[in-house]
């Protein structure tokens, strides 16, 4: 299927123009071109005229040279022919090799004389022919030389123009390019109105449903976040009761029935644990509290889930051990902190068979502090690992858990500005590599 293509509107509203532009330049010098032509073709017409008119009526004729040397005369003159009535040959001359035709219509005629063509004002009056002639190859380089000049203000306008209309639409888009940038900055963390103030008109109304749509949506997404909170939260406490009751039950059960009621005892237990991740993941998408943002220092943060998690792995033979440890500070609530880490280790520890080994690390490079869990389990399918920050879904069915874990530490990351990610390892070695990252702080 052919792309549409996608095209700036810069770029459309750049080209346009400029086509506009070239196109009034063009017409206008082509116009301009002609009319200066017509314009120094009639003047020069009229100075023959004025000539011929000027020598009868003056009686200048007589006091031209009777024998003036032929081809004497520069090229670009104006030549004078004067004929009297019963004289074959011109009365006077100013070049006796030019032989004009006599019998001329009175006014402008254009004629071929010795190989050349000539323009030539013919004033016949009683007694007396004058004649007054030019080349015609001297008037079209006069008239060319002129109208060239006419063009050169065109010339130099047009590119001048098409820069201005380069710089002034940039200008004008800026702004705009500037508010694409801010929408694509909406997500499901920042749900930050776009400013309409400086916004052309035309733009306005666009901001302004964008701004009702992203009310609308903060207000959806802080309702549905709010009914998993209440409603885990309600669950709790009958939950709770339901536990004791239970425990409390558990000695006046006959000894035939107690592997089912352990059963219901784990079930209760399961619950508790998936209302308990509903009530973190209901924590972790709500916005952040000013006044619980701090200066948290990782390693710190690292060395305690460790250390809380240190029975169960002893219990299980795993190894688990902190080795790459930088000192780095991150802005954040140490309590996120802890849970986001403690979901990505409760995996490590839960996915990897007995035995097995977990590394933690902390690393600062790019001006972000990285902590990376690596473990020795089998790794997850690579078709699945899209899909592992997904709510409710698990990737291994036959190991307990409710697919919160990394939506939790996804919904923590994204609410510093950090980011998260679960690959496998590729040194050889089954396991997952989990790696969260948040902005680092001096
Ligand atoms: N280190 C790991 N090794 C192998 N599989 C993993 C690992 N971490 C996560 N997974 C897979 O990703 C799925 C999603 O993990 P997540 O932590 O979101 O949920 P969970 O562990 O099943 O439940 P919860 O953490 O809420 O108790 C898991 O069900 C598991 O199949
Ligand atoms: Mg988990």
């Amino acid at each position: 299927m052919p792309m549409p293509k996608i095209r700036s509107l810069r770029n459309q509203l750049v080209l346009a123009l400029c086509v506009l532009v070239s196109v009034v330049g063009v017409v206008q010098g082509v116009s301009s071109w002609q009319l200066s032509k017509a314009g120094m073709s009639a003047l020069l017409d009229l100075r023959l005229e004025q000539v011929a008119t000027r020598l009868y009526h003056s009686g200048l004729a007589d006091s031209l040279p009777t024998t003036p040397a032929r081809g004497s005369q520069p090229e670009r003159d104006i030549y004078l022919v004067v004929w009297k009535d019963g004289i074959e040959t011109p009365y006077r001359s100013t070049d006796p090799s030019l032989a004009l035709p006599r019998d001329a219509d009175p006014g402008f005629t254009t004629a071929m004389v010795n190989g050349e063509s000539w323009r030539i004002f013919t004033l016949r009056e009683p007694m007396m022919v004058v004649q007054v002639a030019q080349r015609s190859r001297v008037r079209h380089e006069l008239a060319q030389a002129t109208s060239l000049n006419t063009l050169w203000p065109m010339i130099v306008l047009v590119p001048l123009v098409w820069i201005a209309v380069l710089l002034v639409v940039r200008r004008a888009l800026r702004r705009l390019t500037r508010l694409g940038a801010q929408v694509q900055a909406i997500d499901m963390t920042h749900f930050d109105q776009l400013s309409t103030s400086g916004v052309p008109t035309e733009i306005r109304p666009f901001i302004v449903s964008i701004n009702k749509m992203i009310e609308r949506l903060e207000q959806s997404i802080e309702g549905e976040r709010k009914f998993i909170s209440d409603a885990a939260h309600e669950l709790r406490t009958p939950l709770t009761a339901l536990q004791l009751q239970a425990d409390n039950l558990q000695p006046h059960i006959a000894p035939g029935n107690q592997e089912r009621f352990r059963e219901l005892q784990a079930g209760i237990r399961r619950s508790g644990r998936l209302i308990a991740q509903l009530l973190r993941l209901a924590r972790a998408d709500a916005a952040v509290k000013a006044d619980t943002v701090m200066r948290v220092d990782v390693a710190a943060v690292v060395v305690d889930v460790v250390a809380e998690v240190l029975p169960i792995a002893m219990q299980r033979g795993i190894d688990i051990g902190a080795d790459e440890m930088t000192s780095a500070y991150v802005r954040a609530n140490d309590a996120d902190l802890g849970i986001a880490l403690r979901n990505l280790v409760s995996n490590a520890i839960r996915y990897t068979p007995d035995g097995g080994k977990v590394d933690l690390s902390v690393q600062q490079r790019d001006g972000m502090v990285w902590i990376e869990v690596v473990d020795t389990g089998p790794g997850i399918d690579e078709a699945l690992l899209p899909r592992v920050f997904d709510r409710f879904f698990r990737a291994n069915l036959q190991i307990e858990g409710s697919g919160l874990g990394l939506s939790i530490v996804l919904a923590i990351v994204n609410r510093y500005g950090g980011s998260a990610s679960l690959r496998n390892r590729t040194d050889g070695q089954s396991g997952i590599v989990a790696t969260i990252g948040f902005p680092a702080v001096p």
